[in-house]
């Protein structure tokens, strides 16, 4: 079900400051060549922005971020949230997502916890937070226990370590806020939009 819901290979992680700037991210998303997004529960705006980009943007699988409680996930899936991620996992919100059957992706930074994950049937994970917790040789030293698994690295990662993460086998995509921090006043469409289309590229190894 997670599988057919990622498109690619890079999930661009958004904190919206307002309804409007996450708009022009989605726009610029889009028109990078990027069709999925990730809204993260954070910000007093971010609510209304994952429903205000789910009906702009009919073609991205949106999904919500930072997911910290069963009474988020059903607020997001009203705002048209279509996959759900958590930087942690707890029973109460496996409990929710299975009874619910609802896509979900729990957070995980050790063996132990993957473990957790594998046995309540959860097996496409969150890397998190994926530098600290060591960056790919850690996530690499895991897998090599820990087998049957997909997992999106998110958390201190930039263009530029894209090709590291994507080598280690089990990684199907990584998320992260780089395309969208860090935004000037004015142009963030194109800003973003330049940023999409290189992420692609980097991720494609062009
Ligand atoms: C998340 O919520 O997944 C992370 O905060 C994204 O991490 P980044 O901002 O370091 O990319």
């Amino acid at each position: 079900m997670i599988s057919s819901w990622l498109r690619q290979g890079i999930l661009p992680v958004v904190n919206p400051a307002s309804v409007d700037q996450a708009l022009q991210i989605a726009q610029g998303l889009q028109q990078g060549g990027i069709t999925q997004i990730e809204i993260t529960l954070r910000t007093p705006a971010a609510l209304e922005a994952l429903a205000e980009v789910a009906k702009a943007f009919p073609d991205m699988a949106v999904s919500a971020g930072s997911v910290l409680t069963p009474q988020q996930f059903e607020q997001a899936a009203n705002a048209g949230a279509t996959l759900f991620i958590s930087p942690g996992l707890t029973e109460a919100l496996a409990k929710h997502a299975l009874q619910n059957q609802l896509p979900w992706i729990p957070g995980v930074a050790t063996a132990s916890e993957v473990m957790r994950a594998m046995e309540l049937g959860f097996k496409t994970l969150k890397f998190f937070p994926a530098m600290a917790a060591g960056g790919p040789p850690a996530l690499q030293g895991l897998l090599a226990a820990l087998q049957g698994l997909s997992i999106i690295p998110t958390g201190g990662i930039s263009m530029d370590t894209c090709p590291a993460w994507k080598s280690v086998k089990g990684v199907i995509a990584v998320g992260g806020s780089w395309l969208s921090s860090n935004l000037p006043p004015e142009n963030v469409t194109e800003v973003v939009q330049t940023r999409a289309s290189q992420s692609i590229q980097v991720w494609a190894g062009l």
